[in-house]
């Protein structure tokens, strides 16, 4: 049990591309996933990934199985451990290429700023859990989101990058007057 310190934008360890894990049940692996839900649920995240703290490896988690405080009108999404992920972007149910939708994103790394992110509605995510069970769902909106956020940061990729009006970027507190103060990220 440990929370960790988060490292902001501006890090070049979160610009790496992430090493796949390559051994499963240990208990290296085991505690890191402890240590990322605490700092997780200390920093009242949404989700957060290895290389925010420092480690170099395709492992992030998610989810809190409960509505999120700082995302009251989302739809809970379950706590997931998630390592090795792959993303496959997937067409409507109704047919049709793969659709893109934007909403409004924060980053842990990034604090005190809020931006317009484009992402897929719908996608299936494969990989495997931290004792190396496989994990295949197929999500749309908000789930989707997270799991396209949080994989993004194994690519080495935050946010921001992905902003595409930077009109719809700027501070929580002058976007968003009604939000509490701690919740500033
Ligand atoms: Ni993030």
């Amino acid at each position: 049990m440990a929370v960790h310190d988060i490292l902001r934008m501006g890090d070049p360890r979160l610009l790496r591309v992430a090493q796949p894990v390559t051994e499963f049940d240990t208990d290296a692996l085991h505690r890191l996933v402890a240590d990322m839900l605490d700092t997780m649920q200390a920093a009242q995240g949404a989700g957060l990934a290895a290389p925010q703290i420092g480690v170099d490896l395709q492992l992030v988690i998610f989810g809190t199985g409960e509505r999120h405080p700082r995302y009251p009108l989302a739809p809970p999404v379950p706590r997931t451990v998630l390592v090795n992920p792959v993303i496959t972007p997937l067409s409507p149910p109704e047919g049709g290429p793969a659709v893109e939708v934007e909403d409004w994103e924060g980053c842990l790394s990034v604090p005190g700023l809020r931006g317009v992110v484009p992402r897929f509605d719908r996608i299936r995510y494969t990989g495997f859990d931290a004792f190396g069970d496989p994990i295949d769902r197929t999500v749309e909106g908000f789930h989707a989101r997270v799991v396209q956020h949080e994989c993004d940061h194994l690519l080495g990729v935050l946010y921001p990058m992905r902003v595409r009006d930077f009109r719809r970027f700027g501070y929580t507190d002058l976007l968003f007057p009604g939000l509490d103060a701690a919740q500033d990220d």
